[in-house]
């Protein structure tokens, strides 16, 4: 039906109607790149857009499509975008965060909701999930994205799109998904933003192609190209990526889109004129040109010249209408859209109280000693730091659709929940950072920077004179909200000196210190890690940041979450990441752990090999202890399925939850093998003195990998399967897998 649909419409279509459909031009509501989109409206009517993004709002919405189905020749309707990353008005927290729960249920009830608002506010297509594996903490974007690990980034990839499109993407409130960016766009050297990417075949297919794949699998409707270069071609005129890999091998049946000017950034990575860079894209695989107007000026000569052909241009325009008539909105072009139902569906509190729930469950309890947390609710707590009353700060970065004065700020937090039994006094502390001009840089051009115009040091004195008023000290530093993002690279991943300035003096005043910890990346803490007695890592926690810090600094949560990403102990050791190889001379387990060097061996003379924090790190009120593990069959054969289990006990005070996590090393292999592998994890909930059986099957499939050929297999021979509480504390048994 849908063939036969698009095929009578493609009939009636002229040339440049046809291109017109390639095109997507922005709104302008929001800012999200450099260039703008001109005469849009007249566009519309000459049926020379196909798509229009950051526009907000549902009657506006309606406007443009009524133009585009009541004074267009062929009455198509327009699709309309948004970068709708993490939530809509009501925020979760940013994907670093969000793949902090490890909680696969709360990911895809996120876009649910996610998608729910945006629909019913007219919006029927996101630029999510952004899947890019990175082990980057230099390059902002790491923000966006769900870490460093293949698995994990696959699982959540997954459940986004599950998350957005439902299981109809015509019901009006389910949306289309848009995997990105296509491809290892986190792999950009030193960090720094839209920068060259270098890397192996082997690397891309085993470490960072799995989350796009993954997204495939699950049947993501639209896919975007990512800016930097692979193998020496820019993503976006790189057909090998866009055509052999997602089409031919993946079998992708939707639509690429470029990434903002994607197409005319191939002019300056030097691939020729717009004409040219144009034409490279289409036969690479594009099929919507993001707000650069290359398809739009230039495909027509190209087609005359014999650049490109009829058949390119009606594969992308088919698709593209492919994609409209999935959305129903060949039937109803007003389906997506209604500013009653928005006024119902939008920020609401139910949405809002999954949001304080999922915002709870993404934070990471890094440090809690001398029983700081959870903090009793009596006597008075010193509330201190530069975000403490910031609300326009706790979305974090790309929530362009978020109201963000209505974010709850930590101190209003704190004040509504408990500012019955405990009373609170704040200072600020200190700035963001002692450099004005890169502080406003950080916020985003002064979006949203509050900065202090008094001195440092009648800042910290007052900061100081709050806290001797306390009991404890809660202190909220790091980053603020745009130090994170696009185009937020940089070349420290330290908290700026202001705040350990600020940590340093209220350190002398002998108060206990619950740090409370603000960022949108791994930030290297070795010089600040030591003074407080707990650090509970919050990211940006989204619409209701403020709620769910007080519920789990009071306990009311019992934090869960764990690190998605290592937090190295300095930036000389970046890149660093769980899945490493063995090396040829690797430093023995004993003298890694003792932090011990060696000369002619893979270390360093002046920092140890391990990072401060591992990948799946995250520490409970309570205490969970792991028996060894039992496995049903150490020789298994061929296709068998066999199953490794531990007996995790809650032998803490509290009740509460762990992730365990199954890594599995293979040990011989045809290719060098990573010293271990995430294959596999639980979120188990455990009462006080409660014990459990955990459970994992292992499949061959749990031991493919893409051989020196490329071929996905698996190779017999001896794994060690390890099971734990993050990646560096695990229980380890070996077996002998034959075919
Ligand atoms: O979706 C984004 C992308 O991640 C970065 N460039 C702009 C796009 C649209 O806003």
């Amino acid at each position: 039906k849908r063939k036969a649909f698009v095929d009578n419409l493609l009939s009636k279509m002229t040339l440049d109607e046809k291109i017109g459909q390639l095109n997507l031009p922005t709104s302008g509501d929001f800012t999200t790149g450099q260039a703008q989109s001109s005469d849009i409206g007249k566009k519309v009517e000459q049926g020379l857009v196909g798509g229009l993004f950051n526009i907000k709002g549902a009657d506006k919405i309606k406007a443009v499509q009524k133009v585009a189905v009541e004074k267009s020749r062929l009455k198509i309707p327009l699709i309309f975008g948004m970068d709708v990353i993490h939530g809509y008005e009501t925020t979760f927290p940013i994907p670093l965060g969000l793949a902090a729960s490890w909680d696969m249920d709360l990911v895809q009830q996120s876009a649910r909701i996610a998608a729910k608002e945006a629909s019913s506010d007219g919006i029927n297509w996101t630029f999510s999930p952004m899947v890019d594996i990175s082990r980057e903490p230099r390059w902002g974007r790491v923000s966006e994205g769900s870490g460093e690990d293949p698995y994990l980034g696959s699982e959540i990839a997954k459940n986004m799109v599950y998350g957005y499109q439902g299981k109809d993407l015509s019901l009006g409130n389910t949306i289309l998904a848009c995997v990105k960016h296509f491809a290892l766009y986190g792999g950009a050297e030193a960090g720094r933003d839209y920068n060259t990417v270098d890397m192996s075949h082997v690397r891309m297919f085993n470490e960072y192609f799995p989350p796009y794949k993954a997204a495939v699998d699950a049947g993501v409707a639209s896919v975007m190209a990512s800016f930097n270069e692979v193998d020496g071609v820019p993503a976006t005129g790189n057909k090998w990526l866009q055509t052999d890999v997602l089409r031919k091998m993946w079998g992708f049946k939707g639509f690429v889109v470029t990434d903002y000017t994607g197409i005319n950034e191939m002019m300056d990575h030097g691939m020729g004129d717009l004409q040219q860079v144009s034409a490279l894209a289409l036969k690479a695989g594009i099929d919507m040109d993001m707000v650069g107007e290359g398809f739009l000026k230039t495909l027509k000569k190209s087609l005359e010249e014999g650049k490109v052909t009829q058949a390119d241009i009606d594969t992308a325009t088919k698709r593209i209408l492919e994609a409209k008539y999935d959305l129903g909105l060949f039937d109803d072009p007003y389906r997506y859209g209604d500013a009653k139902l928005a006024a119902k569906e939008v920020y609401n509190m139910e949405n809002r109280n999954v949001a304080r729930n999922v915002a709870a469950q993404s934070m990471v309890l890094m440090k809690n000693e001398n029983q700081v947390l959870p903090l009793t609710k009596s006597g008075t707590v010193a509330v201190i730091g530069p975000l403490v009353n910031n609300s326009l700060n706790m979305p974090g970065t790309w929530s362009v659709a978020a109201k963000h004065a209505n974010a709850v700020s930590l101190m209003k937090g704190l004040q509504d929940n408990l500012g019955k039994e405990v009373k609170f006094i704040s200072a600020k502390g200190a700035n963001i950072d002692y450099d004005a001009k890169l502080e406003e840089i950080y916020a985003a051009h002064g979006k949203n920077t509050d900065r202090d115009s008094r001195s440092k040091e009648v800042l910290l004195k007052e900061a100081v004179d709050v806290a001797n008023k306390a009991d404890v000290i809660v202190l909220a530093i790091g980053e603020s909200a745009e130090m994170s993002g696009e185009s937020s690279s940089r070349t420290e991943i330290t908290i700026p000196q202001s705040q350990v300035d600020l940590l340093n003096e209220l350190k002398k005043t002998g108060k206990p210190i619950a740090m409370v910890l603000f960022t949108g990346r791994p930030l290297a803490l070795t010089n600040v890690k030591d003074a407080p007695d707990s650090i509970l890592n919050v990211w940006f926690a989204g619409s209701e940041a403020g709620n769910a810090i007080s519920d789990v600094l009071f306990g009311k949560v019992n934090p869960s979450g764990k690190l998605p990403m290592t937090f190295p102990r300095s930036l000389g050791q970046v890149p660093i990441y769980y899945n490493a190889k063995n090396t040829g001379r690797p430093l023995s387990q004993d003298k890694v752990d003792k932090c011990v060097y060696e000369r002619f061996r893979s270390n360093y003379m002046d920092e140890c090999n391990t990072p401060l924090y591992p990948f799946g790190y995250g520490l409970s009120y309570t205490k969970f202890n792991y028996s060894d593990i039992a496995v049903s069959n150490q020789n298994p054969k061929g296709n068998q399925t066999i199953q490794a289990s531990v007996t995790v006990t809650n032998s803490g005070n509290y009740d509460g939850a762990e992730v365990v996590q199954l890594y599995i090393r293979d040990l011989v292999g045809s290719i060098t093998r990573p010293v271990k592998e995430l294959k596999g994890f639980q979120k188990v909930f455990l009462k006080k003195g409660e014990s459990k059986k955990v459970t994992f099957d292992i499949t061959p499939e749990n031991l493919k990998f893409y051989n020196g050929e490329l071929k996905y297999d698996w190779e017999p021979g001896e794994f060690e399967i390890m099971i734990g509480t993050n990646s560096d504390e695990v229980k380890r048994s070996k077996i002998n897998w034959n075919k």
